[in-house]
Protein backbone atom coordinates (compact mmCIF):
# COMPACT_ATOMS: atom_id res chain seq x y z
CA UNK A 1 0.00 0.00 0.00
CA UNK A 2 1.65 3.34 -0.64
CA UNK A 3 -0.91 5.97 -1.74
CA UNK A 4 -0.88 7.77 1.52
CA UNK A 5 0.24 11.09 1.63
CA UNK A 6 2.22 11.14 4.53
CA UNK A 7 1.69 14.45 5.42
CA UNK A 8 3.13 14.50 9.20
CA UNK A 9 6.77 14.06 7.17
CA UNK A 10 5.99 17.36 6.16
CA UNK A 11 8.07 19.37 4.76
CA UNK A 12 10.48 16.63 3.47
CA UNK A 13 7.32 14.68 2.69
CA UNK A 14 5.19 16.77 0.15
CA UNK A 15 1.69 15.43 -1.51
CA UNK A 16 3.62 15.16 -5.29
CA UNK A 17 6.15 12.88 -3.47
CA UNK A 18 5.30 11.72 0.13
CA UNK A 19 7.45 9.73 2.48
CA UNK A 20 7.06 6.41 0.87
CA UNK A 21 8.89 7.48 -2.03
CA UNK A 22 11.89 9.12 -0.18
CA UNK A 23 14.61 7.62 1.59
CA UNK A 24 14.31 8.28 4.83
CA UNK A 25 15.57 5.41 7.67
CA UNK A 26 18.67 4.72 5.16
CA UNK A 27 20.24 6.72 2.58
CA UNK A 28 20.07 4.38 -0.46
CA UNK A 29 16.30 2.78 -0.82
CA UNK A 30 13.27 4.29 -0.19
CA UNK A 31 10.48 3.36 2.09
CA UNK A 32 8.55 1.76 -0.72
CA UNK A 33 11.92 -0.07 -2.22
CA UNK A 34 12.74 -1.14 1.53
CA UNK A 35 9.20 -2.58 1.84
CA UNK A 36 9.68 -4.29 -1.22
CA UNK A 37 12.87 -5.91 -0.73
CA UNK A 38 12.20 -7.21 2.82
CA UNK A 39 9.82 -9.62 1.17
CA UNK A 40 13.05 -10.91 -1.25
CA UNK A 41 13.58 -15.00 -0.21
CA UNK A 42 10.86 -15.22 1.79
CA UNK A 43 8.91 -17.47 -0.41
CA UNK A 44 10.06 -20.80 1.24
CA UNK A 45 9.34 -24.72 2.29
CA UNK A 46 5.24 -25.29 1.21
CA UNK A 47 4.65 -22.44 -0.45
CA UNK A 48 6.02 -19.40 -3.27
CA UNK A 49 5.77 -15.84 -2.93
CA UNK A 50 4.17 -14.06 -6.03
CA UNK A 51 5.11 -10.61 -7.22
CA UNK A 52 4.23 -7.72 -5.60
CA UNK A 53 0.97 -5.93 -5.92
CA UNK A 54 1.43 -2.30 -5.45
CA UNK A 55 -1.50 0.02 -4.86
CA UNK A 56 -1.09 3.49 -5.04
CA UNK A 57 -2.67 6.83 -6.12
CA UNK A 58 -2.59 7.38 -9.91
CA UNK A 59 -0.66 10.43 -9.13
CA UNK A 60 2.60 8.34 -8.00
CA UNK A 61 2.21 6.13 -11.11
CA UNK A 62 5.35 7.21 -12.49
CA UNK A 63 7.71 7.20 -9.15
CA UNK A 64 6.40 3.75 -8.07
CA UNK A 65 6.99 2.56 -12.16
CA UNK A 66 10.67 4.31 -11.25
CA UNK A 67 11.24 2.42 -8.10
CA UNK A 68 10.29 -0.65 -9.26
CA UNK A 69 12.41 -0.86 -12.13
CA UNK A 70 15.74 0.57 -10.31
CA UNK A 71 15.18 -2.71 -7.78
CA UNK A 72 14.55 -5.28 -11.15
CA UNK A 73 11.34 -5.53 -9.29
CA UNK A 74 9.28 -6.78 -13.30
CA UNK A 75 6.59 -8.66 -13.12
CA UNK A 76 4.77 -6.62 -10.13
CA UNK A 77 0.90 -5.77 -11.14
CA UNK A 78 0.83 -1.83 -10.04
CA UNK A 79 -3.44 -0.65 -9.32
CA UNK A 80 -3.96 3.12 -9.64
CA UNK A 81 -6.87 4.53 -7.50
CA UNK A 82 -8.17 7.44 -8.78
CA UNK A 83 -8.86 9.06 -5.65
CA UNK A 84 -7.21 8.88 -2.28
CA UNK A 85 -9.84 6.37 -0.16
CA UNK A 86 -7.50 5.02 2.65
CA UNK A 87 -6.83 1.66 3.20
CA UNK A 88 -9.51 -0.51 3.15
CA UNK A 89 -10.54 0.10 -0.93
CA UNK A 90 -7.03 -0.75 -1.68
CA UNK A 91 -6.41 -3.90 0.03
CA UNK A 92 -9.78 -4.50 -1.17
CA UNK A 93 -8.88 -4.01 -4.96
CA UNK A 94 -5.45 -6.22 -4.75
CA UNK A 95 -7.81 -9.12 -3.79
CA UNK A 96 -10.68 -8.66 -6.12
CA UNK A 97 -7.36 -9.32 -8.77
CA UNK A 98 -6.20 -11.78 -6.64
CA UNK A 99 -9.40 -13.89 -6.84
CA UNK A 100 -10.56 -12.91 -10.26
CA UNK A 101 -6.77 -14.76 -10.83
CA UNK A 102 -8.35 -18.13 -9.86
CA UNK A 103 -6.22 -18.19 -6.82
CA UNK A 104 -7.04 -17.24 -3.26
CA UNK A 105 -3.57 -16.50 -1.84
CA UNK A 106 -2.62 -15.57 1.37
CA UNK A 107 -1.86 -11.81 1.16
CA UNK A 108 1.41 -9.99 3.10
CA UNK A 109 -0.24 -6.64 3.36
CA UNK A 110 2.25 -4.26 3.95
CA UNK A 111 2.44 -0.29 4.60
CA UNK A 112 5.17 1.25 2.95
CA UNK A 113 6.55 3.24 6.08
CA UNK A 114 8.29 0.83 7.99
CA UNK A 115 12.07 0.57 9.29
CA UNK A 116 13.22 -2.97 10.26
CA UNK A 117 16.39 -3.48 11.41
CA UNK A 118 16.12 -7.36 12.32
CA UNK A 119 15.22 -8.80 8.35
CA UNK A 120 15.84 -12.33 9.77
CA UNK A 121 13.47 -11.71 12.61
CA UNK A 122 10.91 -10.14 10.22
CA UNK A 123 10.93 -13.01 7.83
CA UNK A 124 10.66 -16.00 10.26
CA UNK A 125 7.95 -13.96 11.87
CA UNK A 126 6.02 -13.57 8.31
CA UNK A 127 6.89 -17.34 7.72
CA UNK A 128 4.40 -17.97 10.65
CA UNK A 129 2.32 -15.45 9.86
CA UNK A 130 1.24 -17.32 6.68
CA UNK A 131 1.44 -20.78 7.99
CA UNK A 132 -1.54 -19.63 10.11
CA UNK A 133 -3.26 -17.48 7.86
CA UNK A 134 -3.36 -20.11 5.29
CA UNK A 135 -5.75 -22.51 8.02
CA UNK A 136 -8.09 -18.94 7.57
CA UNK A 137 -7.34 -16.45 10.29
CA UNK A 138 -6.70 -12.93 10.33
CA UNK A 139 -2.87 -12.62 11.37
CA UNK A 140 -2.10 -9.23 12.58
CA UNK A 141 1.94 -8.64 13.65
CA UNK A 142 2.30 -6.88 17.34
CA UNK A 143 5.17 -4.72 18.56
CA UNK A 144 5.19 -4.38 22.65
CA UNK A 145 2.96 -0.98 23.29
CA UNK A 146 6.09 1.13 25.64
CA UNK A 147 4.76 4.89 25.37
CA UNK A 148 1.18 6.06 24.31
CA UNK A 149 1.36 6.89 21.06
CA UNK A 150 -2.08 8.12 19.39
CA UNK A 151 -1.19 7.03 15.82
CA UNK A 152 -1.46 3.45 16.04
CA UNK A 153 -3.52 0.30 16.88
CA UNK A 154 -3.77 -1.10 19.79
CA UNK A 155 -4.51 -5.05 20.17
CA UNK A 156 -5.23 -7.01 23.46
CA UNK A 157 -4.12 -10.88 22.98
CA UNK A 158 -4.94 -13.90 25.47
CA UNK A 159 -1.53 -15.35 26.61
CA UNK A 160 -0.43 -17.78 24.31
CA UNK A 161 0.41 -20.55 27.17
CA UNK A 162 4.02 -21.28 27.64
CA UNK A 163 4.18 -25.00 25.73
CA UNK A 164 3.27 -22.85 22.59
CA UNK A 165 6.31 -20.47 23.09
CA UNK A 166 6.38 -16.52 22.56
CA UNK A 167 5.97 -16.71 18.85
CA UNK A 168 2.62 -18.58 18.67
CA UNK A 169 -0.22 -16.76 17.82
CA UNK A 170 -2.05 -15.59 20.21
CA UNK A 171 -6.26 -15.20 20.02
CA UNK A 172 -7.00 -11.17 19.88
CA UNK A 173 -9.51 -10.24 22.08
CA UNK A 174 -9.44 -6.21 21.40
CA UNK A 175 -8.42 -3.95 18.46
CA UNK A 176 -8.42 -0.64 18.94
CA UNK A 177 -7.25 1.94 16.22
CA UNK A 178 -5.80 5.16 17.02
CA UNK A 179 -7.21 5.90 21.32
CA UNK A 180 -6.72 9.15 22.63
CA UNK A 181 -3.87 9.63 24.69
CA UNK A 182 -5.47 9.19 28.39
CA UNK A 183 -6.51 5.50 27.26
CA UNK A 184 -3.45 4.94 25.18
CA UNK A 185 -1.61 5.77 28.48
CA UNK A 186 -3.95 3.28 30.27
CA UNK A 187 -3.37 0.45 27.68
CA UNK A 188 0.47 1.33 28.24
CA UNK A 189 0.49 1.45 31.92
CA UNK A 190 -1.57 -2.00 31.70
CA UNK A 191 1.25 -4.35 29.93
CA UNK A 192 -1.41 -5.87 28.48
CA UNK A 193 -1.15 -4.08 24.64
CA UNK A 194 1.07 -4.48 21.69
CA UNK A 195 0.96 -1.95 18.94
CA UNK A 196 -0.33 -2.67 15.50
CA UNK A 197 2.16 -2.57 13.21
CA UNK A 198 -0.01 -2.14 10.42
CA UNK A 199 1.62 -5.52 8.54
CA UNK A 200 -1.52 -7.90 7.83
CA UNK A 201 -1.59 -11.54 7.03
CA UNK A 202 -4.82 -12.88 5.34
CA UNK A 203 -6.46 -15.01 2.68
CA UNK A 204 -7.77 -12.92 -0.34
CA UNK A 205 -11.61 -14.48 0.26
CA UNK A 206 -11.19 -13.66 3.72
CA UNK A 207 -10.79 -10.19 3.56
CA UNK A 208 -13.61 -9.83 1.09
CA UNK A 209 -15.64 -11.70 3.74
CA UNK A 210 -14.98 -9.48 6.44
CA UNK A 211 -15.58 -6.19 4.97
CA UNK A 212 -18.67 -8.05 3.25
CA UNK A 213 -19.74 -8.79 7.02
CA UNK A 214 -18.55 -5.22 8.59
CA UNK A 215 -18.87 -2.45 5.52
CA UNK A 216 -20.80 -3.86 2.50
CA UNK A 217 -20.83 -0.40 1.07
CA UNK A 218 -17.31 -0.16 0.58
CA UNK A 219 -17.30 -3.64 -0.84
CA UNK A 220 -19.58 -2.71 -3.43
CA UNK A 221 -18.79 0.64 -4.44
CA UNK A 222 -15.28 -1.24 -4.83
CA UNK A 223 -16.47 -3.70 -6.87
CA UNK A 224 -18.58 -1.52 -9.02
CA UNK A 225 -15.00 0.52 -9.57
CA UNK A 226 -13.04 -2.88 -10.24
CA UNK A 227 -15.54 -4.30 -13.22
CA UNK A 228 -15.49 -0.93 -14.76
CA UNK A 229 -11.04 -1.11 -14.95
CA UNK A 230 -8.82 -0.81 -17.61
CA UNK A 231 -5.23 -1.97 -18.59
CA UNK A 232 -3.29 0.93 -19.40
CA UNK A 233 0.39 0.29 -20.29
CA UNK A 234 1.41 -1.91 -17.30
CA UNK A 235 -1.24 -0.09 -14.70
CA UNK A 236 -4.47 -1.45 -13.93
CA UNK A 237 -6.46 1.75 -13.53
CA UNK A 238 -10.07 1.18 -11.85
CA UNK A 239 -13.54 3.18 -12.79
CA UNK A 240 -13.28 6.80 -12.12
CA UNK A 241 -16.43 7.15 -11.69
CA UNK A 242 -17.32 4.41 -9.50
CA UNK A 243 -14.38 4.78 -7.66
CA UNK A 244 -15.44 8.25 -6.08
CA UNK A 245 -18.47 6.76 -4.26
CA UNK A 246 -16.38 4.26 -2.15
CA UNK A 247 -16.25 5.44 1.26
CA UNK A 248 -13.07 6.57 2.88
CA UNK A 249 -11.71 3.87 5.45
CA UNK A 250 -8.53 2.03 7.00
CA UNK A 251 -8.10 -1.77 7.14
CA UNK A 252 -8.27 -1.16 10.96
CA UNK A 253 -11.48 1.00 11.46
CA UNK A 254 -13.47 -1.42 8.65
CA UNK A 255 -12.81 -4.56 9.50
CA UNK A 256 -10.15 -5.09 12.33
CA UNK A 257 -11.98 -3.28 15.35
CA UNK A 258 -14.65 -5.97 14.66
CA UNK A 259 -12.83 -8.97 13.88
CA UNK A 260 -12.56 -9.83 17.75
CA UNK A 261 -15.62 -11.85 19.13
CA UNK A 262 -17.23 -12.33 15.76
CA UNK A 263 -16.78 -15.30 14.13
CA UNK A 264 -13.58 -14.34 12.57
CA UNK A 265 -10.43 -15.79 13.97
CA UNK A 266 -8.16 -12.99 14.24
CA UNK A 267 -4.58 -13.96 15.69
CA UNK A 268 -1.48 -11.67 16.84
CA UNK A 269 2.16 -12.96 16.03
CA UNK A 270 4.77 -10.58 17.75
CA UNK A 271 7.22 -9.10 16.15
CA UNK A 272 10.31 -8.57 17.57
CA UNK A 273 12.71 -7.25 14.06
CA UNK A 274 13.56 -3.71 15.44
CA UNK A 275 10.25 -2.14 13.81
CA UNK A 276 9.57 1.44 13.80
CA UNK A 277 6.52 3.53 11.79
CA UNK A 278 8.28 5.79 10.20
CA UNK A 279 5.18 8.21 9.90
CA UNK A 280 6.02 10.90 12.18
CA UNK A 281 9.11 13.48 12.81
CA UNK A 282 9.62 11.31 16.39
CA UNK A 283 9.56 8.37 15.18
CA UNK A 284 12.24 8.93 12.67
CA UNK A 285 14.06 10.67 15.20
CA UNK A 286 13.74 7.53 17.54
CA UNK A 287 14.83 5.38 14.62
CA UNK A 288 18.04 7.33 14.18
CA UNK A 289 21.30 6.68 15.96
CA UNK A 290 21.69 9.10 18.41
CA UNK A 291 24.62 10.89 19.83
CA UNK A 292 25.47 10.80 23.37
CA UNK A 293 23.15 13.76 24.24
CA UNK A 294 20.31 11.73 22.07
CA UNK A 295 20.80 14.35 19.02
CA UNK A 296 19.99 12.78 15.48
CA UNK A 297 21.92 14.82 12.81
CA UNK A 298 21.03 14.61 9.21
CA UNK A 299 22.90 16.88 6.65
CA UNK A 300 24.66 19.88 7.39
CA UNK A 301 24.06 20.39 10.92
CA UNK A 302 25.67 22.14 14.21
CA UNK A 303 24.21 21.21 17.88
CA UNK A 304 25.62 23.22 21.13
CA UNK A 305 23.95 22.39 24.09
CA UNK A 306 21.36 20.47 22.76
CA UNK A 307 20.02 17.33 23.56
CA UNK A 308 17.23 15.05 22.54
CA UNK A 309 16.77 16.92 18.81
CA UNK A 310 16.48 15.98 15.63
CA UNK A 311 17.88 18.29 12.83
CA UNK A 312 17.23 16.71 9.14
CA UNK A 313 18.32 19.57 6.89
CA UNK A 314 18.31 19.13 2.68
CA UNK A 315 19.60 22.56 1.15
CA UNK A 316 22.00 24.75 4.03
CA UNK A 317 23.52 25.00 7.68
CA UNK A 318 21.11 24.50 10.65
CA UNK A 319 22.45 25.23 13.74
CA UNK A 320 20.69 24.87 16.74
CA UNK A 321 21.50 26.69 20.32
CA UNK A 322 20.39 25.38 23.77
CA UNK A 323 17.41 23.45 22.40
CA UNK A 324 15.95 19.74 23.88
CA UNK A 325 13.15 17.97 22.73
CA UNK A 326 13.23 19.93 19.38
CA UNK A 327 12.50 18.78 15.60
CA UNK A 328 14.21 21.46 12.86
CA UNK A 329 13.65 19.74 9.44
CA UNK A 330 14.74 22.26 6.79
CA UNK A 331 14.12 21.95 2.50
CA UNK A 332 14.67 24.35 -0.01
CA UNK A 333 10.99 26.19 0.63
CA UNK A 334 9.76 25.56 3.79
CA UNK A 335 11.59 25.10 7.48
CA UNK A 336 9.62 22.61 10.56
CA UNK A 337 10.52 23.49 13.90
CA UNK A 338 8.26 22.14 16.89
CA UNK A 339 8.64 20.36 20.01
CA UNK A 340 9.26 16.83 19.49
CA UNK A 341 6.29 15.63 21.65
CA UNK A 342 3.95 17.51 18.88
CA UNK A 343 4.82 15.71 16.03
CA UNK A 344 1.19 14.16 15.46
CA UNK A 345 0.11 17.43 15.08
CA UNK A 346 1.93 18.28 11.46
CA UNK A 347 -0.69 16.95 9.72
CA UNK A 348 -3.59 19.87 11.10
CA UNK A 349 -0.88 22.38 9.41
CA UNK A 350 -0.06 20.65 6.22
CA UNK A 351 -4.66 21.05 6.50
CA UNK A 352 -4.47 24.39 7.53
CA UNK A 353 -1.49 25.79 4.91
CA UNK A 354 -3.86 23.47 1.94
CA UNK A 355 -6.89 25.30 2.98
CA UNK A 356 -4.87 28.31 2.48
CA UNK A 357 -4.82 29.85 6.69
N1 LIG B 1 -3.02 2.70 -1.90
C1 LIG B 1 -3.25 3.46 -0.87
N2 LIG B 1 -4.34 4.28 -0.87
N3 LIG B 1 -2.40 3.43 0.16
C2 LIG B 1 -2.67 4.22 1.22
C3 LIG B 1 -3.78 5.07 1.29
C4 LIG B 1 -4.66 5.11 0.16
O1 LIG B 1 -5.65 5.85 0.10
N4 LIG B 1 -3.76 5.71 2.48
C5 LIG B 1 -2.66 5.27 3.13
N5 LIG B 1 -2.00 4.37 2.36
C6 LIG B 1 -0.76 3.66 2.66
C7 LIG B 1 0.29 4.57 3.23
O2 LIG B 1 1.13 5.04 2.18
C8 LIG B 1 1.01 3.67 4.19
O3 LIG B 1 2.06 2.96 3.53
C9 LIG B 1 -0.05 2.65 4.63
O4 LIG B 1 -1.06 2.71 3.64
C10 LIG B 1 -0.65 2.90 6.02
O5 LIG B 1 -1.31 4.14 6.01
P1 LIG B 1 -1.05 5.23 7.14
O6 LIG B 1 -1.92 6.40 6.82
O7 LIG B 1 0.41 5.46 7.30
O8 LIG B 1 -1.64 4.50 8.42
P2 LIG B 1 -1.30 4.86 9.92
O9 LIG B 1 0.17 4.82 10.14
O10 LIG B 1 -2.02 6.10 10.31
O11 LIG B 1 -1.96 3.64 10.75
C11 LIG B 1 -1.72 2.28 10.39
O12 LIG B 1 -0.39 1.87 10.67
C12 LIG B 1 -0.02 1.91 12.09
C13 LIG B 1 1.41 1.42 12.24
O13 LIG B 1 2.27 2.13 11.43
C14 LIG B 1 -2.74 1.45 11.20
O14 LIG B 1 -2.73 0.14 10.70
C15 LIG B 1 -2.40 1.47 12.70
O15 LIG B 1 -3.25 0.57 13.39
C16 LIG B 1 -0.95 1.02 12.89
O16 LIG B 1 -0.61 1.05 14.30
MG1 LIG C 1 1.75 4.96 8.87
Amino acid sequence: MAGGGGTRLWPLSRSGHPKQFLSISAPGQTLLQETLSRLHGLGMGGWTLSPPVVVTNETYRFLVQDQLASLGEKNAAIILEPAARNTAPALTLAALQAVEQGSDPVMIVCPADHGVTDLPAMQHTLRVAVAQAAQGSVVVLGVPAVRPETGYGYIRSESAGGAQGVESPRRVAQFVEKPDSATAATYVASGEFHWNSGIFILKASVWLAALQRFRPDILAATQASWKARVADNGFVRPGHDEFDSVPSESIDYAVMEHCPGSEFDIRMVPLDAGWSDLGAWDAVWESRDHDAHGNAVQGDAVLHKSSNTLVHATSRLVTVVGMENVVVVETPDAVLVMNRTSSQDVKDVVANLNAGK
